[in-house]
């Protein structure tokens, strides 16, 4: 029953949804009354002030008291088809989000902007001729690597360097454990296959990496989003309280310089989280990406360091530390490695064997640590040139985080800025900003921004992050001069 109706009111704001998207309402129209549109539609009050209370979430309408609801000049980017319950304040939603990603994506990837956009470390910080060595000395010393298929699970000089390197950081696991995967991306793919069917509820972050939101969309699972902030991180207490109203499979987490919010887990808080998590049998999902790319002095400890209930399926790549192109993660699977070594052969029979070699080699070499010191080095620095640039270029009311490691930064705006608009007129000029909604699904963060802090630093930024903060301070008085045309409609 209960279904039903979500199903009904789901399929009118969709429809209303495609109607302003096709220019049937446009801009400032008036929707039909909610009257009009329970007749029309033939349906109930009630799911019409859902449809309606849907759209305005997700920011195609607003509603002008003791008038009625008006098409935003805004297009919204979130893809939500739901909405969190008023009696429990979180419920799980599904997800469609994929098509918003790949149009922001689109335009960001351009050559001529100054990019603040892709999170990845510069090139010139990959230590690429150290590696294409490596590559090629593995392909020269064997050459039927090109005549085999590889072992389902990785090669085991690499399982083997793997295993050492995640003892250096407090996790102790047998190289037998391990999968090698396609990125973190595959790690995590096969995690949520793993112990979530299609139809199952999973807890996000909010905000959380949208990749995560689009594997959840592809494996047609729903989202439940606790709030995250850039100091604690996923907020336990509330996570607490969904986990008493609904049946959850598994939390995805990354407690290590979250993307986009930075923050970085204490450790008594994961200890928390694992217990809580163990109290009702869900699963962890722990993406470790940003691990090593820590400023302080110690490298954070994985919650799978404190696992001894094979809670834990930790995911993890080289993608940010050493070189995306590679496009090797691994996954610890904790007690579904039969299952998850499975479904990975099913999917891709195994990992490029040449770049497995090729990456064993480095990391076995005198290198690697010196290339780690390095990069966090430097990511530091440029970490904190743009968060001084941007405290100094942007207006009174905007929040700035300080990550303790990675690389991104999120900026929250004064209220009324709408993101998805800077991003638009940042890329007018040449610069590229990823907005808030694209990390979050249920129409929230939208007067957020994500930096990314992977390219040097130098005039080019610093002028960038200037016009950024002009942009912004254009938007607020906008929105300001637009507070008396709504005041003089309601009347
Ligand atoms: C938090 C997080 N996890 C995972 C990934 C994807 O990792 P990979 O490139 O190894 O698949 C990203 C990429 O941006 C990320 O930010």
């Amino acid at each position: 029953m209960r279904n039903e109706a979500a199903y009904i009111y789901q399929r009118l704001a969709s429809r209303i949804e495609s109607q302003i998207l096709d220019g049937v309402y446009r801009t400032g129209d008036k929707l039909p009354s909610i009257r009009t549109l329970c007749s029309s539609e033939s349906v109930s009050h009630a799911s019409v002030m859902h449809a309606l209370e849907l759209l305005e979430m997700k920011g195609f309408v607003e509603a002008r008291p003791k008038s009625g609801y008006y098409v935003k000049s805004i297009s919204p980017l979130s893809g939500v088809s739901d909405r969190p319950t008023r009696r429990s304040g979180f419920a799980p939603l599904s997800i469609d989000v994929s098509d918003v990603i790949e149009s922001v994506f689109q335009r960001v990837n351009r050559p001529d902007v100054v990019n603040f956009g892709f999170a990845l470390p510069h090139p010139s910080l990959t230590p690429y001729e150290k590696l294409s060595k490596a590559v090629a000395s593995a392909s020269r010393n064997d050459p039927e690597l090109f005549g085999r298929y590889p072992q389902c699970s990785g090669i085991p000089e690499l399982k083997r360097q793997l295993a050492v390197r995640l003892s250096l950081s407090g996790c102790h696991v047998d190289p037998e454990e391990l999968i090698v995967t396609v990125g973190a991306t595959e790690a995590m793919n096969l995690a949520l296959q793993v112990v979530a069917k299609p139809g199952d509820t999973v807890v996000v972050e909010s905000p959380c990496y949208f990749g995560i939101l689009e594997m959840l969309e592809r494996l047609s699972l729903r989202a439940l989003p606790i709030p995250s902030s850039s100091e604690h991180g996923l907020n336990i207490e509330m996570l607490a309280q969904a986990l008493d109203v609904h049946s959850v499979k598994a939390v995805v987490l990354t407690p290590s310089f979250s993307n986009p919010n930075g923050s970085c887990m204490r450790d008594d808080r994961r200890k928390s989280l694992l217990q809580l998590l163990d109290d009702h049998g869900v699963s962890l999902i722990e993406d470790d990406v940003y691990g090593d790319l820590y400023f302080g002095k110690t490298r954070p400890r994985p919650i799978k360091a404190y696992d001894q209930e094979g809670t834990v399926l930790y995911c993890s790549s080289f993608s940010k530390s050493i070189a995306p192109g590679m496009r090797v993660g691994w996954l610890a699977p904790g007690g579904h490695f039969e299952k998850a070594n499975k479904i990975k052969r099913t999917q891709t029979i195994g990992t490029p064997p040449i770049i497995q070699y090729g990456l064993a080699q480095f990391l076995a070499s005198s290198s690697i640590e010196r290339h780690f010191r390095s990069l966090r080095k430097q990511l530091k620095q440029q970490v904190e040139s743009i968060h001084h640039a941007v405290l100094s270029a942007f207006p009174e009311g905007t929040s700035v985080s300080k990550p303790q490691g990675g690389f991104v930064i999120w900026i929250e705006l004064p209220e009324t800025v709408n993101a998805l608009e800077l991003h638009r007129r940042a890329l007018a000029n040449g610069i590229s900003v990823i907005p808030g909604s694209m990390f979050a699904i249920g129409g929230t963060q939208e007067n957020r921004i994500r930096i990314s802090c992977g390219n040097p630093f130098g005039q080019r930024s610093r002028d960038a992050i200037r016009t950024l903060g002009s942009l912004v301070r254009e938007l607020s008085v906008e929105a300001l001069s637009a507070v008396p045309l709504r005041k003089r409609a309601r009347n």
